[in-house]
């Protein structure tokens, strides 16, 4: 079994990257690190100081004066700060979604989030998930998988976790939203999301939220012969 190691995890928004990510970290004991939430952080911020997120040199002038903290608490959940302010619910909003893949289009941002993400490879054995993880982030990463599935598959997820947290709003808008984002992640210049030539594919179009996981256990046990 090798003793360090990062499992990076990219796809497009509403695959189920980070529930079956975080239930695999709680799972094989690793730390998992949903690095959306921190370019999440930064639409956040931008938005707040009015900002317009597609404004590259904008976002940049604010970047020096953002605090942004990862930390974790003891049950080993991910909470996202801005300062002092547990922003970990704030950064959940469907109108932050589309800043955060504003604010990722600029590389200065990508640029200064890299270490940040970098560091909790070095220090951890990370699962972590984004876009561009097994391409630029942890290129050397021990396994990478694209996590994917059809628009309308995730569209139909996503809207069932939006309205389970009784943010109202109608599959139409959440299809609109995804198909927003994936034409945005996918076609920018810096880091686009892609599969990298690597990566083991899972597509969970066709499956459950168990079924998936299952998979996605089968390939970690597979590939880096962990046990569990
Ligand atoms: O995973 P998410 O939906 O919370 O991510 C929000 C946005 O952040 C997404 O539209 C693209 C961007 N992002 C990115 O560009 N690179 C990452 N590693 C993670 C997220």
């Amino acid at each position: 079994m090798i003793e360090h190691f990062a499992i990076a995890i990219d796809g497009p928004s509403g695959a189920g990257k980070s529930s079956l990510a975080r239930r695999a970290a709680a799972h094989f004991g690793l730390i998992y690190v949903d690095t959306g939430a921190i370019y999440r952080c930064v639409g956040l911020a931008a938005k707040r100081a009015g900002i317009n997120t597609r404004d590259a040199q904008a976002v940049q002038a604010i970047l020096p004066s953002l605090d942004i903290r990862m930390l974790y608490n003891v049950t080993g959940e991910q909470r996202m700060y801005l300062g002092d302010e547990d922003v970990s619910s704030d950064i959940r909003l469907p109108e932050i979604s589309i800043c955060a893949s504003n604010v990722s289009a600029h590389p200065a941002v990508r640029a200064y989030l890299l270490e940040m993400q970098r560091k909790m490879a070095r220090e951890h054995n990370v699962i972590m998930d984004g876009r561009d993880i097994g391409t630029v982030v942890l290129p050397d990463a021990e396994l990478k998988i694209f996590l994917t599935a059809s628009a309308e598959a995730r569209a139909q997820r996503r809207m069932l976790e939006l309205q389970g947290k009784g943010i109202d709003t109608t599959f139409e808008d959440v299809l609109k939203d995804i198909e927003l984002r994936d034409y945005q992640d996918t076609h920018r210049a810096e880091a686009p999301l892609r599969q990298a030539e690597d990566a083991v594919l899972l597509d969970t179009t066709e499956f459950n939220f168990d079924e998936s996981f299952g998979l996605l256990c089968q390939i970690i046990r597979e590939r880096l012969g962990l046990i569990g």
